[in-house]
């Protein structure tokens, strides 16, 4: 292809002299799910082209950059994080041509562009697994994956207990060229995502040069699917007590979390650091504590990682103040921005969690009261963007969009439902195409439908009922965004200032700045800690000069002092 490819970004730079911070260390980075964003093409289906004519849209949201959800050729077992070919574009998505418009029109927008890197397994359709198979028994392609004799005197067991993430046993077992039943292979995830073997360097070797694949292309960053998963503990221990794995427990488990996969981000970050323009990297890693999850953002690793300890929290001032301070705490050591998220493809939208008691999970079908649950994500995401480090968005969140709950199970996708007997799986809630416009075919998603049932009436929660409305999420979120633009103490840092306060309520201190939320259902008095700049709900104009003002119930508000 031509050389603009590898232009890097060259858009307001946060390096420039005298000013080291790299841009991502407080940078707001939104998640476009390519399926959902934005159907360019009619066919129902998002797209790359889609996501393209709508980046001046998310440009003037302002946020920093945009991280893409896998468009890559995929027969979408789970979405797209089974992939056949990690260097081309599935025909749904669009084409590399689309992608290099899009790379390039993101730039120009000052906007950088992330893309989801899938290392843990592949498709069952990608060439290798697919040669592997066909070679039969003894085919070295079978050693680029975890291929395993099974137990039992005919192989008739799995080769050991541990169960897939989805549900089942994490194993499949294979039928041999000749038709007889054959080895078993692993799958942390779906059958249809074989787990690659990292042990073999033709693995390695392949993942750096799909790395650079991407970075020449321009892109600005990874976000490391399964970061946790790539090494397994020698011998595929059995775990015990009924193989179930836990993503976040107190142990670690010989499928996740093992000190080998650090090598393999060493080894990322060198050639992260070969190319120009701060090139990043974020793990998606599940470990059993911010201290573990801490030693993926060492100097010499990956640049940030998810923090799924403050996804988990529920809506009240102790618990949020507790995670914030250890998640801060973990980060120090290591120099790295804390990061922080309040959903993504994988959970429950933060305005449907809170609008149950904590406790409700990050997967749930329970609708709980929308008013409430939008009242309290409103505060939670200001009190987030108050934070210092790096924030997390993940589209349609600024629109305040609830989880679709009621979806008929005839239209459900989710790989894990179809594993768990309909009993989990509940990922596609927060998968319905997104609003654009009041009326019209898939409320302006495209004009060709769309590939899960919007609600009647999402309309109303569109990009076009909401812009120019000074009380909606949307234009909250534009204001945060600003606000947080023009003082960029406020993601600066690595600590937060505590005041005393109320039962209930949180008061920190941010340069220049305070912040004060108030987790209770009833207004609570406080002294007036400076000037209102944001509110997440409406506050009242207060006495005039008694020095208190009344915070509303589950309400943040940001001052200037
Ligand atoms: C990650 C993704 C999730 C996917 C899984 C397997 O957790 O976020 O959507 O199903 O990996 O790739």
């Amino acid at each position: 292809m031509t050389q603009h490819l590898a232009a890097p970004f060259s858009g307001t730079s946060d390096d420039a002299p005298g000013h080291r911070r790299g841009w991502w260390q407080d940078a707001v980075i939104y998640q476009v799910y390519p399926r959902s964003f934005a159907d360019g093409n009619g066919d129902g289906m998002g797209d790359l082209d889609g996501v393209r004519r709508r980046l001046p849209y998310l440009a003037g949201l302002g946020v920093d950059a945009v991280w893409l959800s896998p468009f890559y050729a995929s027969p979408q077992a789970d979405a797209g994080y089974d992939v056949a070919d990690y260097r081309a574009i599935d025909p749904m998505f669009g084409t590399l041509l689309d992608a290099d418009a899009l790379i390039r029109d993101a730039h120009a927008l000052n906007l950088r562009i992330i893309v989801d890197l899938v290392p843990n397994h592949s498709s069952a359709e990608h060439e290798w697994f697919k040669r592997a198979l066909r070679e039969g028994p003894g085919s070295p392609l079978r050693e680029r994956y975890h291929f395993r004799p099974g137990k039992g005197p005919d192989g008739e067991l799995p080769p050991n207990d541990w169960e897939s993430i989805f549900g089942g046993p994490a194993w499949t077992r294979t039928t041999d060229p000749d038709g007889a039943p054959g080895d078993w292979y692993l799958h942390l995830f779906a059958p249809e995502q074989p787990d690659f073997n990292w042990d073999h360097p033709a693995v390695a070797d392949e993942f750096r040069s799909i790395l650079r694949f991407w970075l020449d292309m321009g892109v600005d960053g990874f976000r490391v699917d399964v970061a946790h998963g790539l090494v397994k503990a020698a011998g595929l221990p059995d775990i015990g007590a009924g193989g179930q794995l836990r993503l976040l427990g107190n142990d670690v488990m010989p499928f996740f979390d093992q000190d080998g996969v650090h090598e393999v981000y060493r080894q990322w970050r060198t050639i992260l650091d070969e190319y120009p323009g701060d090139r990043i990297a974020v793990a998606e890693a599940w470990t059993p504590t911010v201290e573990r999850t801490a030693n993926y953002v060492r100097p010499d690793e990956l640049h940030q990682a998810f923090n799924f300890q403050y996804l988990g929290t529920s809506w009240q001032a102790p618990a949020l103040r507790e995670v914030i301070e250890v998640s801060l705490a973990a980060m120090r050591p290591v120099g790295a921005p804390a990061t922080w998220v309040l959903s993504n493809h994988d959970v429950t939208r933060h305005a449907t969690r809170f609008a149950s008691p904590p406790g409700v999970g990050t997967q749930t079908r329970q609708a709980g009261d929308r008013t409430l649950g939008l009242r309290r994500a409103r505060a939670a995401t200001l009190l987030m963007l108050a934070l210092p480090g790096s924030a997390y968005l993940y589209q349609g969140e600024e629109l305040g969009l609830p989880d679709v709950t009621d979806l008929p199970d005839e239209a459900r996708q989710d790989p894990s439902f179809f594993r768990a007997d309909g009993q989990d799986g509940y990922r596609d809630g927060c998968r319905v195409p997104i609003p654009w416009t009041r009326e019209g075919s898939s409320y302006g998603f495209g004009t060709g439908g769309s590939w899960l049932p919007q609600p009647a009436g999402w309309g109303a929660h569109s990009v076009e009922a909401q812009t120019g409305d000074p009380d909606s999420t949307l234009e909250l979120y534009r204001a945060a965004l600003t606000v947080r633009k023009e003082h960029p103490g406020l993601g600066a840092g690595t600590a937060v200032e505590w005041y005393d306060a109320p039962e209930g309520v949180l008061v920190l201190g941010r340069p220049g700045f305070r912040c004060t939320v108030n987790t209770t259902d009833t207004p609570v008095r406080i002294a007036t800690p400076g000037r209102p700049l944001l509110a997440s709900g409406p506050i009242a104009a207060g006495e005039a000069d008694d020095g208190h003002t009344e915070l509303p119930a589950d309400t943040t508000v940001w001052w200037a002092v």
